[in-house]
C-alpha cells in the first residue's frame, strides 16, 4: 500500500493510510461468537475475512474496553482492558494478529475527553473533597443560589453539571452524568493517556479515533456562555460563538501524541472526531492529527452536495491534509434513511458512494451500509441510548443505526446470535443478509465490493487534485485524473455530454455511448477518461 507519487518535482511516499478506505466496527453490533446476543472481539476476527473481501483497508473498533456500558463503552472505567463482554486482551491480540495477515489495518476509538463515572480516578475523587483526584476532574461550588456552577448544557440534554451530594460540590459532564469530564489542565491527566497510547500500540494498533477531539480543554474560568437574542423568534438563546471547548493548549497535547506515534513503524494514525470543517485546518497538520471527518449529510440536491464537498475540500487542502469523507456512524440516522429510505434511499445510497469514492482523500464507512442498511424504529421500551434516556424521550437516540448486522438468510436472528441480540431486530431483517446478497450480482454488498476494488486499482494512478466539470442542472461531474465521476440527483433520467468507457454504473440502464452519457434517475457512474 506504500505507493510512491511524484510530488512537486520530489519522491514522495504516499502513507498506507492516504486514500485508504476506513470501516467503523460498533462492536457490540458486528458479530457474537459466543451468543450471548453482543457482539463481541473474536467475533470480529471471525469476520476479517469478509472484510477484507468488501475491499476495506482499515477498521476502527468502537470502544470496547471495561465500561458500566452508560454509554456503550464511551464510558471507560479501565483504559488498558477488555470488557469481559467482549473478550479479552488476548482476544484483541489474535484480532490485530490476523488483520495484520490479512494486511487489514486495526484503529482503536480513544475517550480522552471523560471516564466513567466508575473509573478509580472518579471514585476516589467522590470518596473526599480533599482527595487529590478531585483536580483531574472538573468540581466546582454551585451558584450562591445554589444552582449548577454555570450555564453550560450537556450534549445529551439539561446542564453539563451534576451534584457531588457528599460534598456540595458539582461536577462537569459534557455527556451524561455517568462521564464525568476530565480536567487537563492536571498534568497527571495527560501523562495517563501518553501511557494509555503507547499500551495500545504496544499492543500492534495502527492508531486512534479520538472521541471528542476538540473539547478536551474546556476554558479555565467556567465562565457562563452569554445568552444572545435570536435573530429568528427574539428570544434569548446561549450565544454559540462563545468558546468553551477547542483551547489553544489541546493542541500541544497532539504534538506529543504525534512525537509519540513517530516512534512506531510503519505509520500510526490519528483521527479526530471533529466534524466542523472550519476547525479542522488547526489539527490536520505534519505534527498533529492526519485525519478529520469530513461528513456529507446534506439533503438529497446536487448543489447542496456539491458546496458540502467544496466546504471539506478547502478545509483540508492536501498533500499532508485530505478529506474523510463519511455519510453515517454510530451516531447518525443510516444515510440511505436520510436519503430518502426504501428503494430511492438505497439508489441514492449507490450513487452517493460513487460520488464520494472517487474524491481524493479517504472514505469511511459505518459497518451495515454496504447491506443498504436502514435505520430502525426501535421500540421505545427496547431503545437503551442516554440520548433518549437524558432526554425524557424527546430526542429518538441512535439506537436506530446500531441494531446488530444480519449475517445469515433464514436463520434466527438473522444468525446474529442465537440469544435475543441487545437491541431487537425488525422482521425481515435477514432479507438483507450477507449471505443473500453474497451471490447477488445486482445486490447492495456486490456493488460495494466492485466500487472498492475499481478504487483500489486506480489508487496510486490519481492525483490529490479533482475539477468540477459543467454539468446540466441537478448533475455533478467531476475529473480526477482519468477518472470522471457523475451523479444525477434528479428523478427522471439525464443525459451528459461527456465521452468515456464506463467502469461502473450504480443502475445497470447507465450507457456511456457516441460521447453521451445516460443516467437514469438517482443514479452515478465512474468513466474512465483515457478508455
Ligand atoms: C462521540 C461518540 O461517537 C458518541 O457515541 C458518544 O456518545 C460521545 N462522543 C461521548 O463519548
Amino acid at each position: 500500500m506504500h505507493d510512491e507519487a511524484l510530488k512537486g518535482g520530489e519522491r514522495w511516499v504516499r502513507p498506507w493510510w492516504r486514500g485508504a478506505v476506513f470501516y467503523e466496527v460498533y462492536v457490540r453490533s458486528f458479530a457474537d461468537s459466543n451468543d450471548d446476543g453482543i457482539g463481541d472481539l473474536p467475533g470480529i476476527t471471525s469476520r476479517l475475512e469478509y472484510l477484507k473481501r468488501l475491499g476495506v483497508d482499515a477498521i476502527w473498533i468502537t470502544p470496547f474496553y471495561p465500561s458500566p456500558q452508560k454509554d456503550h463503552g464511551y464510558d471507560v472505567s479501565d483504559y488498558y482492558g477488555v470488557n469481559p463482554e467482549y473478550g479479552t486482551l488476548e482476544d484483541f491480540d489474535h484480532l490485530v494478529e490476523r488483520a495484520h495477515e490479512l494486511r487489514l489495518k486495526v484503529l482503536v476509538d480513544l475517550v480522552p475527553n471523560h471516564t466513567s463515572d466508575q473509573h478509580p480516578w472518579f471514585q476516589a475523587a467522590l470518596s473526599s473533597p480533599d482527595d487529590p483526584h478531585r483536580e483531574r476532574y472538573y468540581f466546582a461550588d454551585p451558584k450562591p443560589d445554589g444552582s449548577p456552577p454555570n450555564n453550560w448544557e450537556s450534549a445529551f440534554g439539561g446542564s453539563a453539571w451534576a451534584k457531588d451530594e457528599r460534598s456540595g460540590q458539582w461536577y462537569l459532564h459534557l455527556f451524561a452524568p455517568e462521564q464525568p469530564d476530565l480536567c487537563w489542565w492536571d498534568p497527571e491527566v495527560p501523562q495517563e493517556f501518553e501511557r494509555i497510547i503507547r499500551f495500545w500500540l504496544d499492543h500492534g494498533a495502527d492508531g486512534y479515533r479520538i472521541d471528542v477531539a476538540s473539547a478536551l480543554f474546556k476554558r479555565e474560568d467556567l465562565a457562563d456562555r452569554p445568552m444572545v437574542e435570536d435573530p429568528r423568534t427574539g428570544l434569548p438563546i446561549p450565544d454559540s460563538s462563545f468558546k468553551v471547548i477547542d483551547q489553544p493548549a489541546v493542541h500541544e497535547v497532539y504534538r506529543a501524541w504525534r512525537r509519540i506515534l513517530n516512534d512506531y513503524h510503519p505509520d500510526r494514525v490519528l483521527v479526530g472526531e471533529i466534524f466542523d470543517p472550519r476547525r479542522q485546518s488547526q489539527y490536520i497538520l505534519p505534527d498533529q492529527l492526519n485525519m478529520a471527518f469530513a461528513l456529507v449529510r446534506a439533503r438529497w440536491d446536487a448543489s447542496l452536495w456539491k458546496r458540502s464537498i467544496d466546504v471539506d475540500r478547502r478545509a483540508a487542502p492536501g498533500p499532508v491534509a485530505a478529506p474523510s469523507w463519511t455519510q453515517s456512524n454510530h451516531d447518525l440516522v443510516r444515510h440511505v434513511t436520510r436519503l430518502g429510505g426504501g428503494f430511492t434511499g438505497r439508489a441514492r445510497g449507490r450513487a452517493a458512494l460513487l460520488l464520494l469514492l472517487g474524491l481524493p482523500g479517504q472514505v469511511f464507512l459505518f459497518q451495515g451500509e454496504e447491506l443498504g442498511l436502514e435505520e430502525v424504529n426501535v421500540p421505545p421500551d427496547k431503545r437503551q441510548d442516554p440520548f433518549y434516556i437524558h432526554s425524557g424521550g424527546k430526542e429518538a437516540g441512535r439506537d436506530g443505526c446500531r441494531v446488530p448486522l444480519p449475517w445469515h438468510k433464514g436463520q434466527l436472528n438473522a444468525g446474529f446470535s442465537t440469544a435475543d441480540p441487545w437491541l431487537p431486530m425488525p422482521s425481515g431483517w435477514d432479507h438483507f443478509a450477507v449471505d443473500a446478497q453474497a451471490g447477488s450480482a445486482d445486490s447492495m454488498l456486490v456493488f460495494y465490493q466492485r466500487a472498492l476494488a475499481l478504487r483500489r486499482a486506480l489508487t496510486g494512478m490519481l492525483p490529490n487534485q479533482f475539477r468540477w466539470r459543467a454539468a446540466p442542472e441537478g448533475v455533478l461531474l467531476y475529473e480526477h485524473g482519468r477518472l470522471t465521476v457523475a451523479v444525477n440527483f434528479l428523478a427522471r433520467p439525464m443525459v451528459v455530454p461527456i465521452r468515456g468507457r464506463l467502469l461502473i454504473a450504480s443502475h445497470p440502464l447507465a450507457r456511456s455511448r457516441n460521447g453521451r452519457l445516460t443516467l437514469p434517475a438517482n443514479s452515478g457512474a465512474w468513466l474512465d477518461n483515457l478508455g
